[in-house]
């Protein structure tokens, strides 16, 4: 498609500018229009970003239409079947699949670095007990710049691969301890012998005074949640993290900004309000209830877990986390569950509906994790936490990939529409 281009015309003076047409490896091409401003004088509108590209990226590709997500050109059905984690990140990071002794280096350098600094522990003190832990997460990923300054140049790329390994490295350890500080109990600390996930689940439920041990079908299952999470091309807290570190502000700094953006039920937080959701439907016989309310454009309730802004069809990564809450709730005999049964009537209803089949609304990421992460004793308020730890590498290699391209700062216009200018009235003359 090389040389192809749009031709685009202001009606008001007759210019004509034509705009190139790009095409990428795979998905629909995009228009450069950075030429507009300068040539007719003119800016574009997009609220949301529903026709935008904000940048160039090598790293995720999805096809919405028909359920796609590629990490570096591999389906994530096959990462979350046949790979780990640490694997994940690796390939994220650098692009291709480790060797064996590329894999171990990398292993043992994120393993040397999963403890914190004492006193960014003693900080947490100073959080409420019944502080929300990603409020926590957002205080305390922001604080890493205050202990690990001796590696924040951006533009030295040592410095800026140290961070990526701090990061993805503490972040499980700062994780179990905004939980462990919520529950008030001593926080654990990591044990470098076993593998990511598993030390995670250990730092998040282990105690001084038992043995802490979990089936590896929960392991896995974990395991599964973290890659599936683990990027997801452009989404609101990405953009987000490629927006503040487009300022040059440290990698702790945007991926706190990050944090905070993936708290909200529209993105990350889904996961938690899925569960709170199925607990108030409470029972199959209320479905068609809730459907109906969800329908109605007068009623805000919205099917939790459900539609996406990209994908209209089945979220690929739903289909893995469905398979891993079946195989999770056998290993705990919980096959009857009645949460479970509850989510596969409201999917089965919903994905027969008209309303959902016709604005293409399927169950999402977020549907059938909080189950899962339910089943294996993580509470509701760590739901997004988790989801943090997880997408942590995404943060991190889009901002790595956004700095070693020397991207300018993202700096957005509007399309202004309040007063006109007007001259200042004193106190006393004004009605
Ligand atoms: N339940 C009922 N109706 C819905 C839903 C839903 N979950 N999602 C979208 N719709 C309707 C919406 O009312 C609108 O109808 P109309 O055209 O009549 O106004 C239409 O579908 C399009 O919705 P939209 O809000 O314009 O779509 P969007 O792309 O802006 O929003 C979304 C995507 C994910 C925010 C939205 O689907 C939603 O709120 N879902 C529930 C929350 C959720 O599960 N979020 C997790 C997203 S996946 C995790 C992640 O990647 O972070």
């Amino acid at each position: 498609m090389a040389g192809d281009s749009l031709l685009v015309k202001d009606s008001r003076t007759g210019k004509e500018i034509t705009l190139p047409i790009i095409q990428g490896t795979d998905g629909p091409p995009v228009v450069d229009i950075a030429q507009i401003s300068k040539q007719l004088g003119l800016f574009t509108i997009d609220p949301g970003f529903r026709s935008t590209a904000s940048c160039q990226s090598k790293i995720t590709f999805i096809d919405g239409d028909k359920g796609v997500l590629l990490y570096r050109g591999y389906p994530i059905d096959q990462l979350a079947e046949k790979s780990n984690f640490l694997e994940v990140c690796y390939l994220l990071a650098r692009g291709e699949l480790p060797n064996r002794e590329q894999f171990l280096e990398y292993e043992r350098i994120v393993t040397d670095h999963t403890m914190v600094h004492e006193q960014l522990l003693n900080s947490f003190k100073g959080y409420r007990r019944d502080a929300h832990p990603m409020a926590i997460m957002v205080g305390v990923v922001g604080a890493l710049s205050a202990f690990y300054h001796d590696s924040l140049d951006i533009h030295n790329p040592r410095h800026r691969e140290i961070s990526e390994f701090r990061l993805i490295a503490k972040i499980p350890t700062i994780a179990a301890a905004s939980y462990k500080y919520s529950i008030g109990q001593p926080f654990i600390y990591p044990k470098n012998e076993l593998s990511y996930t598993e030390n995670f689940l250990r730092m998040l439920f282990k105690v001084p005074t038992e043995k802490f041990e979990m089936s590896p079908v929960l392991i896995k299952a974990m395991d599964q949640i973290f890659i599936l999470h683990a990027d997801h091309e452009q989404n609101a807290s990405t953009s987000t993290v490629r927006l503040a570190g487009s300022s040059q502000a440290n990698p702790f700094a945007a991926i706190s900004a990050g944090i905070g953006a993936l708290w909200g039920p529209a993105h990350g937080g889904a996961n938690e309000a899925v569960l709170k959701m199925l607990n108030e439907i409470g029972d199959v016989s209320h479905v068609p209830e809730y459907i109906k309310r969800a329908k109605d454009p007068n009623d805000p309730f919205r099917l939790m877990g459900f539609g996406h802004r990209v994908y209209k069809n089945y979220d690929p990564r739903a289909t893995v986390l469905k398979q891993a809450c079946h195989d999770v709730l056998n290993e705990l005999g919980q096959q009857n569950s009645p949460l479970f049964k509850l989510a596969l009537e409201l999917e089965r209803i919903a994905t027969e509906d008209e309303y959902f089949v016709e604005k293409k609304l399927y169950p999402n990421v977020d549907f059938y994790s909080g189950i899962i992460q339910s089943a294996i004793g993580i509470p509701e308020n760590m739901f997004t936490v988790i989801f943090s730890v997880a997408r942590t590498v995404g943060w991190i290699t889009q901002w790595s990939e956004m700095i070693s391209g020397g991207e300018a700062i993202g700096r957005p216009r509007q399309l202004y529409t309040g007063a006109p200018r007007r001259d200042y009235v004193s106190i006393e003359n004004r009605s």
